[in-house]
């Protein structure tokens, strides 16, 4: 099997698209053929440019790490992707190293319904916490995470990722998440 099903978009968060998507699941990529592969990797590349994940990336990512999409059942368009990986120092962490949304989905609720899953799904595998960086200028995605989420901003810092590529550290504890939004679902 290539993709698990973990968790099917409500149909509220469906709605708010203008174009004919009957439903949006979110997957884990447990394997990949080429065509699943080459999605994944363009999906990549167009949204983060230079820093994308190619399929030297992707692969181990796939191979050794949780890589999630969300797309529709029988469609290979990717319309969203996470890549997390387990913390080495702290291993109840779930790191967020990528997480992208297509652009012409932008602004309709599915970053935070994506996410939000992925969270679900890391607390049934039994992580504790996830942790991210963000660009400080992201505001988006900023607030995404923090007023929608509920991540509190750890630190701020300056060049990690080369001169002027500032970044805010933050980190989600998974029983703070299921304070605010109730236990999970059976
Ligand atoms: C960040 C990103 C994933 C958000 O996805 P999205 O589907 O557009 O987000 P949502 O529609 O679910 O927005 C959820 C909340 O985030 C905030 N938000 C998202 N985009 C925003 C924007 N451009 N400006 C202000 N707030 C924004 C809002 O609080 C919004 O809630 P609201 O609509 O009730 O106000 C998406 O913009 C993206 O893929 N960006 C490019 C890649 C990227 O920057 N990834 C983050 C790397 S750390």
């Amino acid at each position: 099997m290539f993709l698990e099903k973990v968790y099917t978009l409500p149909h509220k968060a469906i709605k708010r698209l203008d174009d004919d998507v009957e439903y949006l699941s979110i997957y884990i990529v447990q394997d990949y053929n080429l065509k699943l592969l080459k999605s994944i990797v363009d999906f990549s590349l167009d949204i983060f440019g230079d820093a994308g994940m190619d399929e030297w990336g992707i692969v181990p990512q796939i191979r050794q790490g949780n890589v999630f999409i969300l797309k529709e059942e029988n469609n290979r368009k990717v319309v969203g992707l996470a890549i997390l990986m387990r913390g080495w120092e702290d291993p109840d962490q779930a790191y967020l190293f990528d997480f992208a949304i297509a652009e012409e989905y932008h602004g309709r609720g599915l970053g935070f319904h994506f996410l939000k899953g992925i969270i679900e799904n890391l607390i049934s595998q039994d992580f504790k916490r996830m942790g991210l960086t963000v660009d400080v200028d992201n505001i988006g995605a900023i607030k995404l995470y923090e007023e929608k989420l509920g991540f509190e901003l750890i630190t701020r810092e300056d060049d990690e990722y080369g001169k002027g590529h500032h970044r805010y550290i933050m980190k989600l504890e998974f029983s703070e998440f299921l304070d605010r939004f109730g236990p999970l679902k059976e």
